[in-house]
């Protein structure tokens, strides 16, 4: 297997505005890594309706986020880039693998417990989340899941899922590794820098969105929130808004995080912080532009889409035949599991 090419499995969901953070995370890295492998790229719709949600909403941010992807350099030549809930072997997945989850592990997940907190509903699906999350990965023997900080937790459930899966029915599943970047895993609220900037739980003014104005995303870096002292050094766990700050600047315009500490050494909080909101402009703008123009072509994302769910189809079909198969399910009479139940020509 050491001359194939990895594949590469990623999802993010279709609530909510886009922000910084996941630019960071997310689709930076989707880009870097469509380069190195297969890549597969999921606009998770299912797990979106783990909390409260608008059923309109939900269909035009799935088209948003669409456009965003491709805007922000996804090539559909290149990577697969196709949604969730069109490709039914996920549905499947997550309930087969829900027999090898272990609800004690599941409790213990993080989001959970934050998102849940965050909630007066707190519904089955959002505690089964990870679980639907494992599939996602498993289904394509993924190798690589470029993803934030904030994913390593499900990460390790998915792999422990896999193993327990492997051991119980035999060798099935590829252990997946996390793909973390090295700067911005982990992008924090501009007005509370001990939090993470969220599309859920930050302020307006303490998240930053892709699609921002220029002068939004001005106003928001002026406002941010800096530490006591004047001095301009990275150590987050001392001064988390300068660090934060500097680790936006450098996901920004690319030079290290040393670099720019040199360059703002002599400078002001107020410098600094109207320098990080001009880089963030920058590189915003292009991404807002060609989003726009991609946005207004719905057809053509709905194609692209179609084109993107035929092939994670045809990749994950293998993979969920298998686990139907070794988990002991009786055959259908046409011989294979995946799709059986639907009549021909729907
Ligand atoms: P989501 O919008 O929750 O589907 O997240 C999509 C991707 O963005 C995931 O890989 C997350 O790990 C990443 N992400 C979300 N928030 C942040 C953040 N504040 N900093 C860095 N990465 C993030
Ligand atoms: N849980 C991820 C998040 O909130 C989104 C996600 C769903 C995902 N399925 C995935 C990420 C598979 C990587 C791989 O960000």
């Amino acid at each position: 297997m050491a001359d194939e090419r990895p594949i590469i499995f990623s999802g993010i969901q279709p609530t909510g505005r886009k922000t910084l953070g996941n630019y960071s995370g997310g689709f930076r890295q989707y880009v870097q890594t469509q380069e190195a492998g297969e890549a597969f790229f999921c606009i998770v719709d299912l797990h979106s309706i783990s909390v409260e949600y608008d059923p309109a909403d939900l269909r035009s941010s799935t088209l948003d986020l669409a456009a965003l992807l491709f805007a922000t350099g996804l090539d559909a030549d290149r990577s697969t880039v196709f949604c969730q809930s069109h490709v039914t072997a996920h549905g499947e997945a997550a309930w087969l693998l829900s027999a090898v989850a272990s609800y004690g592990q599941l409790g213990r997940m993080t989001q959970f417990k934050e998102k849940a907190a965050a909630h007066e509903f707190v519904s089955a699906a959002l505690f089964t989340y990870p679980v639907l999350m494992a599939g996602d990965i498993l289904l394509y023997q993924t190798d690589l899941v470029p993803i934030g900080d904030d994913q390593r937790q499900h990460l390790e459930l998915t792999r422990d899922v896999a193993q327990r899966f492997n051991h119980r029915f035999g060798e099935t599943f590829r252990l997946p590794d996390g793909q973390f970047p090295s700067v911005g895993g982990r992008i924090m609220d501009l007005q509370d820098p001990t939090s993470k900037m969220s599309t859920t739980l930050s302020s307006e003014q303490g998240a930053v969105y892709i699609l921002d104005s220029p002068d939004a995303i001005r106003r928001k870096f002026k406002s941010a929130v800096t530490d006591s002292g004047r001095d301009v050094r990275y150590d987050p766990a001392v001064k988390p808004g300068v660090s934060n700050l500097l680790e936006i600047m450098s996901v920004a315009t690319g030079e290290t995080i040393d670099a720019l500490t040199r360059r703002f050494a002599d400078a002001g909080y107020g410098e600094l912080k109207e320098a990080v909101g001009e880089s963030v402009v920058e590189l915003l703008s292009p991404i807002r532009e060609r989003f726009e123009a991609l946005r207004a072509d719905e057809r053509e994302l709905q194609r692209l889409l179609a084109v993107g769910a035929e092939k994670a189809r045809r990749a994950s079909e293998p993979t969920l035949e298998q686990m139907y198969d070794r988990m002991g399910f009786a055959k259908p009479e046409a011989g294979r599991f995946f799709g059986a139940a639907r009549p021909r020509g729907l």
